[in-house]
């Protein structure tokens, strides 16, 4: 029987053994409970509470334990519940009753706060790492492509004509701002919990600055009832997650509306494509769909997680256990979402001779048109008419605005003149020329400086 079950004097009913432990999930976080435990075991002999030979037992066996983890030789016990509890009856078998001493001054409560932080700031290292290689691989595709010009929308109707590179780093903007808000987070969750013990503070003589530094935190934490049962960090890191996977999620949608057969503006690598199982001659953008698919449990646990903490007294409440499977789950569908999608999008191919054909559908340069007639005396508002009826006689004929003669366009107003030809998709970005416009002189600018952004350590 555990020894927290030491004043009790029957065993826990089976069920209710399996119903309260969490070592199935928490397993994982062995590496940061043993970090956290040699730091603790250093500060104990450093303060005296034990001795230096004592601390030095303890962590060898920790460092041990940490390798039988590894090697898979380490046997999990559903009845010590936790990973905290398996690691220190694990310690006593290999070290005696000197492994004991290890939880003095400290409680499970500021252990797995402490696990929990060092866990979320590896974590945010993982995800920035991964945004700036999806970052890298938008800038590629943008470079790659710098002259290709797409049609803009807005509902979903071809409005203006854009640079796909401009389009694409849209989604760099996202990414970038991701990124901060991970940063933001890990400044939070830098901050050392241990010391907390269960929720009033430790008996001994500790030293919680040294602990901080040790485990390459930049703060402690300043009132422990707080600091045993605050996971805004974790809501932190899930909401940011919820944030760049919506991100994620739209690119995905964009992906798979440009790779169908109504646009074809891309091809996907048969590597980031699976097929039917009926219809041979399908290449579908399932990891896109996957991706878009995702973004729903991601905004799932993000939710249950506030739903679980809304209510909870100070300090710790056992509520707090379930925090992890979803913020586990939270953290590796974004980092797979992110890995696989950096591979989808520098192999994607992009496919001009169609994104050519799109611009020529639609009439992509009413808008130009109308700005036309502006510069050549007609007010804004009467020129979109002018433009309309235009529009809406050129449809009515089948005909684009090229194949218009200069005397229909007279019909509509006087103030059109042979240089109306003049008006281009070419022109119609280039016009675009202000600061996060389109015009291809800003987009160059705009990947200049993405690139260099990328260059920073
Ligand atoms: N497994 C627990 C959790 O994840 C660790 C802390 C348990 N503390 C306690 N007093 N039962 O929250």
């Amino acid at each position: 029987m555990s020894h927290i079950r030491d004043r009790f004097h029957k065993a826990a009913d089976k069920q209710v053994a399996e119903f309260t432990a969490s070592v199935a999930c928490d397993l994982r976080l062995y590496p940061y409970d043993i970090a956290g435990s040699i730091a603790h075991a250093k500060m104990l002999a450093k303060q005296g509470i034990i001795s230096a030979p004592e601390a030095e037992t303890i962590t060898r066996g920790l460092e041990s334990i940490k390798e039988e983890i590894e090697q898979g030789r380490f046997q999990f016990k559903t009845e010590l519940e936790d990973i905290h509890m398996n690691i220190e009856a694990r310690l006593m078998e290999k070290v005696g009753e000197v492994g004991g001493k290890l939880h003095t001054a400290r409680s499970r409560n500021d252990q797995i706060a402490l696990d929990l932080r060092l866990f979320t700031r590896e974590a945010i290292t993982k995800t920035l790492a991964g945004l700036k290689s999806l970052q890298k691989a938008l800038v590629g595709l943008a470079e790659a492509n710098r002259e290709v010009i797409i049609p803009g929308y807005t509902h979903l109707q071809a409005a203006q004509p854009v640079l796909l590179a401009h389009h694409l780093l849209a989604y760099f903007e996202m990414l970038k701002r991701d990124a901060a808000r991970f940063g933001d987070c890990r400044r939070r969750a830098s901050v050392l919990p241990l010391g907390s013990g269960a929720l009033a503070g430790v008996a001994y003589d500790i030293d919680r600055d040294f602990l901080a530094r040790e485990l390459g935190f930049s703060q402690i934490s300043q009132n422990s009832l707080d600091a045993v049962s605050d996971r805004d960090f974790i809501l932190e890191y899930e909401s940011a997650a919820s944030l760049c996977m919506m991100h994620l999620s739209r690119l995905a949608e964009e992906i798979i509306l440009w790779a169908s057969e109504g646009f074809g503006f891309v091809e996907l690598d048969e590597a980031y494509a699976t097929g039917s199982s009926i219809m041979p001659q399908k290449k579908n953008p399932d990891v896109a769909e996957l991706s878009r698919g995702k973004t729903g449990r991601v905004y799932g646990h993000l939710m249950a997680l506030l739903v679980t903490m809304k209510a909870l007294p100070l300090a710790y409440n056992r509520d707090l256990q379930e925090d992890k499977e979803g913020f586990f789950d939270v953290v590796d569908t974004l980092l797979s979402t992110l890995a696989v999608f950096t591979g989808m999008i520098s192999s994607l191919k992009v496919k001009p001779e169609n994104t050519r054909k799109a611009l020529e559908r639609g009439y992509l340069l009413a808008t130009d048109l109308a700005d036309y007639l502006v510069k050549k005396g007609e007010t804004f508002r009467s020129a979109h008419g002018i433009v309309a009826r235009l529009v809406s006689y050129a449809a009515a004929k089948n005909k684009s605005f090229a194949e218009l003669s200069l005397g229909e366009y007279r019909e509509f107003s006087p103030l059109f003149e042979e240089d109306v030809s003049a008006i281009t998709v070419a022109s119609s970005i280039a016009a675009r020329d202000v600061p996060g416009g389109t015009a291809p002189k800003r987009v160059a600018q705009a990947l200049a400086a993405a690139r260099k952004t990328l260059e920073e350590p």
